[in-house]
């Protein structure tokens, strides 16, 4: 009880200097952006990794100069093992060490896996679970010895349920929270902390990269599901400092969150598989493949030749 305690007393973020960073992958837009923005904010010094150098380089000026923190940028692409690995070299010959690690960067596929290219299913695998696995492997070990540090890993509401249409993005979430549990298990009063954030829709250049537009992206979630980025990010980092397990933002995504958990499969995913706004775009070709013409378009002259027999 007493061991407990103490662990649900951490304060996860550093106090602020000048040799300890916090390390945001996914930093160039969106989530990412502001929870960068609000680390720097707090006077912590940030290290942004993403595969856009302009935008980080855009940012981390930014913030340097609005919050007076040390910004720098490391140029990655998450899905490749040498890029993640020279990440570490660059902190070690920089001279830092990082006491905040976010794993925010990933992306999803969208459409039925009997369609999708399997260069960017294995893409999405690897920045949205290796690359997670990976970083927290990596940069666990220093935080663990100097008993302080926090992770902060963004998984999704689409972690807490199958999700077709996007079953890859689902499973990869769902890895996210399970792993972000049983780490959070394995570092009990080791004076690091996990903390999973599972936003519900946020609008991001996700839907974008997804392959869907803002529209459709809207059509398919109800407005009072969608949380500002600023709020998502807020949250997230409140919710890290005060070593929470974990963080869904918006009253809304947390009762889907509990919804989806909690339903048989057998209701549930033919359900969403029903709902699923890619996968209607799939049934539509289905439905109405080039040259032939939809069954709808044959009643009437069938109608017409029904009552020719009928009369003649
Ligand atoms: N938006 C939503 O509705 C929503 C909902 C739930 C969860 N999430 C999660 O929130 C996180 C952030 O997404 P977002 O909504 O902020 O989308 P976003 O605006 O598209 O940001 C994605 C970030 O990930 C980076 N990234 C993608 N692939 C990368 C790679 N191979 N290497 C390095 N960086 C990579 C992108 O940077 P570069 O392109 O510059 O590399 C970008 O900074 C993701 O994990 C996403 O799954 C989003």
């Amino acid at each position: 009880m007493l061991q407990w305690r103490t662990y649900a007393r951490v304060m996860a973020l550093p106090a602020p200097n000048p040799d300890r960073t916090c390390l945001v992958t996914g930093a160039s837009s969106g989530i990412g952006e502001e929870i960068a923005g609000q680390l720097a904010g707090r006077g912590l010094g940030v290290t942004l990794v993403a595969r856009s150098e302009a935008k980080l380089q855009a940012l981390a000026e930014q913030l340097a100069t609005r919050h007076g923190v040390r910004a720098e940028v490391i140029v990655a692409d998450l899905t490749d093992e040498t890029s993640r690995n020279r990440i570490a070299e660059v902190i070690d010959d920089r001279g830092l060490q990082v006491n905040v690690l976010v794993n925010n960067a990933g992306f999803s596929t969208m459409g039925p896996v009997s369609r999708s290219d399997p260069a960017a299913e294995v893409a999405m695998v690897r920045t949205d679970v290796e690359a997670v696995a990976h970083l927290c492997s990596i940069f666990l070990p220093g935080m663990v010895e100097r008993r302080s540090g926090a992770v902060l890993n963004v998984a999704s509401t689409a972690a807490f349920q199958p999700l077709p249409g996007q079953a890859g993005y689902g499973a990869c979430k769902a890895f996210v929270l399970s792993y972000s549990h049983a780490l959070r298990g394995e570092l009990r009063s080791t004076g690091v902390t996990v903390t999973v954030l599972c936003p519900g829709p946020v609008e991001t250049g996700f839907a974008k990269a997804a392959g869907i537009s803002d529209a459709e992206a809207a059509e398919a979630m109800p407005r009072f599901m969608w949380v500002p980025a600023g709020a998502v990010a807020k949250a997230g980092v409140d919710g890290m400092d005060a070593n929470r397990a974990v963080v869904i933002p918006g009253m809304a995504n947390r009762v889907s969150a509990a919804a989806g958990w909690l339903s048989p499969r057998s209701v549930l995913v033919p359900m969403v598989a029903k709902r699923h706004p890619s996968l209607h775009k799939w049934a539509a070709v289905r439905a109405a493949p080039a040259g032939c013409p939809r069954l709808s378009s044959l009643r009437a002259p069938l109608r017409r030749l029904r009552f020719a027999l009928c009369n003649a």
